[in-house]
């Protein structure tokens, strides 16, 4: 009989049958991982183990459990220290996403510097121009399909790299960015790295390994003449440290400071970590929410509605009074995260709903499991804004943003950029119909977060006067 007051032992735990060796890697694609644990806990319940290769993970999908492990953060838990093993074998300077303990904290202060409220009004002029942009690209389209996907990762490239680097790439008008090109090659390199089981690089180079290797220092070389031209910037008109135009003003007058503990490699690292964090994030979240709105026409009605009434000019102020948007942004995000889970690794024995997890215990945390049960949402599948209105949703079961001390410093940054594109969007332009290709639904693709399958999008210019 085992003994109830004693915690029980990963072993103990159900755990979906596997292959000898290869464990659950078979059933584990990575495009659709999120979707297979998701079933599991459904399956096997809030706490289950799985076999990745030669890797135990322990599945969690208990929200008030998982919270209370993001809490246990920086001491408790950390990210899984592979991936940062890898970017620290490449040379890559540490931005805050894979720093832990002390180096993670300085990071996070100084980083914090870069999203207090006024720094992010400061960026608001810089979001209105790129929305611009994508609007007169969204005119010169005429009533032809937009490739909806490829549009909003431009719009959330332009406006990120502009905080990010101080820098106008302004791919909406110009195409690509060789910057933001590289940078995605090395977190591709950096992902595969991470999951294959053998180092071979260390005895012999691919082709992807070399250019991996040219990304890298591509990178750190236009990172570096970035941080330059900041510098100068600020030497030149001393009032930047006050009031920084952008995230990287705000991040070197912070590192700055006596006993900041970061220096400009640390302000490099969260460069790079602000481009890859801010992007695909964003505008995977404006996908669905686009795509959520076109199948409920009488939210999409009311959310126009709100739009035109409120937003003559694009300002803080008239965003700020779309209160019906902010809560289809985060009923979006419920049915849809761009982060539907978070891996981890324990980082002392320590106990989980009644389970020992010994020291290096990876656990994965779902994310996606109470946020769409109907207990704490009533017919949770349905999209309904309305119960983000007037506090009636548990905020503690959807955590879209993680939680805790490492809860994602860009909520409010990302939240404003979603609100400013779908003024424009709503405001200037009426929506004739966003299809998926060839599928009735577009399908979650997990990458380096979870997206739709591409999105087609055919518009009609609003009558004058209907706002923003
Ligand atoms: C819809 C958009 C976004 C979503 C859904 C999202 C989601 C997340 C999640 C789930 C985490 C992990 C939190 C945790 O471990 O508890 C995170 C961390 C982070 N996010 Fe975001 N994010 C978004 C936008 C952004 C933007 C725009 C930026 C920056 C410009 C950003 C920067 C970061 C950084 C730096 C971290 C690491 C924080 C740390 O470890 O201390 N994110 N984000």
């Amino acid at each position: 009989m085992p003994d109830p007051t004693r915690p029980q032992a990963i072993a103990d735990l159900p755990a979906p049958r596997g292959l000898p060796l290869l464990g659950n890697a078979l059933q584990l694609q990575p495009a659709t991982i999120h979707l297979a644990m998701e079933r599991w806990s459904r399956e096997y319940g809030p706490m289950f183990r799985a076999r990745i290769g030669p890797r135990e993970v322990v599945v969690l999908s208990d929200s008030a459990a998982i919270t209370a492990v993001l809490r246990d953060r920086p001491d408790g838990f950390r990210r899984p220290s592979i991936t940062a093993e890898v970017s620290a074998e490449l040379g890559g300077n540490v931005g805050l996403f894979l720093a832990e303990g002390d180096v993670w904290r300085n990071q996070r202060r100084m980083v914090m510097h870069a999203f207090s409220p006024t720094a992010i009004r400061a960026y608001f002029d810089r979001m209105v121009q790129v929305a611009q942009r994508l609007e007169a690209r969204w005119h010169a389209a005429g009533e032809h399909e937009i490739d909806l996907n490829a549009d909003l990762k431009r719009y959330a490239v332009d406006v990120i790299a502009g905080l990010a680097f101080g820098a106008d790439v302004n791919t909406i008008e110009s195409g690509g960015n060789a910057i933001q090109e590289h940078v995605e090659t090395v977190l591709a390199g950096v992902a595969r790295r991470s999951l294959l089981p053998f180092r071979y690089w260390r005895w012999f180079r691919l082709p992807a390994d070399r250019r991996l290797e040219r990304s890298v220092r591509a990178v750190r070389e236009a990172t570096d003449g970035f941080i330059a031209d900041a510098r100068a910037a600020m030497a030149a008109d001393p009032a930047l440290r006050e009031q920084p135009a952008n995230m990287l003003q705000a991040m070197l007058a912070a590192a700055d400071q006596p006993d900041s503990g970061v220096d400009d490699c640390g302000v490099a690292g969260n460069v790079t970590t602000m481009l890859l964090a801010g992007e695909d994030t964003t505008s995977s979240a404006l996908a669905w929410l686009i795509w959520l709105l076109w199948q409920n026409p009488a939210v999409l009605a009311r959310v126009q509605d709100e739009v035109r009434r409120n937003v003559s000019s694009l300002t803080p102020e008239s965003i700020g009074t779309l209160d019906y948007l902010d809560a289809c942004a985060l009923e979006a995000m419920r049915l849809k995260p761009p982060a539907p889970f978070l891996p981890l690794q324990a980082l002392r024995d320590t106990t989980v709903m009644g389970v020992a997890l010994p020291k290096d215990t990876l656990l994965w945390c779902v994310l996606r499991h109470d946020s769409v049960d109907d207990k704490a949402f009533p017919d949770a599948q349905r999209f309904d804004p309305e119960r983000w209105l007037a506090g009636k949703a548990d905020k503690g079961v959807a955590l879209p943003f993680g939680a805790g001390p490492r809860m994602c410093p860009g909520r409010y940054l990302s939240l404003m950029e979603m609100k400013v594109a779908m003024a424009v969007l709503l405001g200037r332009f009426d929506i004739v119909g966003v299809r998926a290709g060839d599928r009735t639904e577009p399908a979650e693709v997990q990458g380096f977060v979870m997206g739709p399958t591409a999105l087609r999008m055919r518009l009609r210019p609003a009558q004058a006067g209907a706002g923003a």
